[in-house]
């Protein structure tokens, strides 16, 4: 019998492709998602190419859009195998001074509580069969740019949530994992797709030399819900090209590997570097515009 899934945020970006590789893997795939037509589109784009796919508008932060939604995939199908956890929203560019509550209120209803309600609706479907939730937080779970309280609280809470319900939901052979992304460029994945902006700087600053895709993440995914994952529960996974591990302290290496990144030209990043030098030691500011105005000659 076919498997079922329900993919929240699955009308665009990660989920998108996430819902996408579960379809190509023979899943139904329902797409839960509060923008009604990227909702459309991505339904009609699925069941384009063979996928059986199912959109109903969802608010994961209302309890009532979510119990909707969970009864009208069960009538419909008749069971739910896997549910991946994925909508959430940004929040950048205030501090905490200037957040407001309801700014606060949004993002940990949309990320997290989002999480706890629909875990708690498909528990009653999934009970007795059994089946896989992957929850989407993120590498800001463990570490911060300024001003990301809000999201940073709402992914780190998602781990939390994670080992939790994993404990509580072993007696019905329910597994329960988180997975955490790094930075991935959704760009081809949204509606309609976009251009991508990254640079050599973007793409190299990474171990693996790139900027993540929607589809490194739809990998992970198609394993974890798979029966080849049937030992792993109540963990996290980072996906992130290796960004997190990577320790930084700025000296004139990494000035040196940031410019050639950027400039992709070796010996012209070296004279950069060292006009860069030069301009640092100057000692008064006439001294630094002639730098400059060499600097800008050899632009
Ligand atoms: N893109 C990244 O670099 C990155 C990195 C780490 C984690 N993540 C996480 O991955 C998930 C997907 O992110 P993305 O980059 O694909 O974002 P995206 O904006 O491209 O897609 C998010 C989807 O969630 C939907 N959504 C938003 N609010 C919703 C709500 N209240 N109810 C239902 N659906 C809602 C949107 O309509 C959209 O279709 C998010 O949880 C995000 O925090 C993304």
């Amino acid at each position: 019998m076919k498997k079922v899934s329900i993919v929240t945020g699955g009308a665009k970006g990660i989920g998108a492709a996430i819902g996408y590789r579960l379809g190509k893997q023979g899943y139904a795939v329902v797409i839960a998602d509060i923008d009604e037509n990227a909702g459309k589109y991505r339904e009609n784009h699925f069941r384009s190419e063979g996928i059986d796919s199912f959109f109903i508008k969802t608010d994961v932060s209302s309890e009532m859009d979510v119990s909707n939604m969970v009864e009208r995939v069960y009538d419909r199908y008749g069971r739910i195998d896997a549910l991946v956890n994925n909508a959430g929203i940004g929040f950048s560019g205030k501090s905490i001074e200037e957040q407001t509550l309801h700014e606060w209120r949004r993002v940990i209803e949309t990320n997290l509580t989002g999480v706890w309600l629909c875990s708690k609706y498909v528990v009653k479907y999934m009970k007795n069969t059994g089946g896989v939730f992957v929850n989407v937080a993120s590498t800001r779970a463990f570490q911060s740019e300024p001003n990301t309280e809000p999201y940073s609280a709402s992914k780190g809470g998602i781990i939390a949530l994670t080992h939790s319900l994993a404990v509580s939901l072993s007696k019905y052979n329910i597994r329960v994992v988180s997975i955490s992304p790094g930075w991935i460029d959704t760009s081809s994945w949204q509606v309609p797709p976009r251009e991508s902006y990254l640079s050599s700087l973007d793409h190299g600053q990474h171990l693996t030399k790139r900027v993540g895709k929607p589809e490194d993440v739809a990998s992970l995914v198609a394993f974890l819900v798979s029966d080849d994952a049937s030992w792993i529960s109540g963990v996290n996974f980072t996906i992130d090209g290796g960004m997190t591990v990577k320790m930084i302290y700025i000296d004139e290496n990494v000035i040196q590997d940031s410019l050639t990144m950027l400039f992709n030209d070796v010996e012209f990043s070296y004279q950069i570097r060292k006009l860069i030098e030069k301009i640092r030691k100057a000692d008064n500011k006439e001294n630094i515009k002639s730098k400059l105005d060499e600097f800008l000659k050899l632009l």
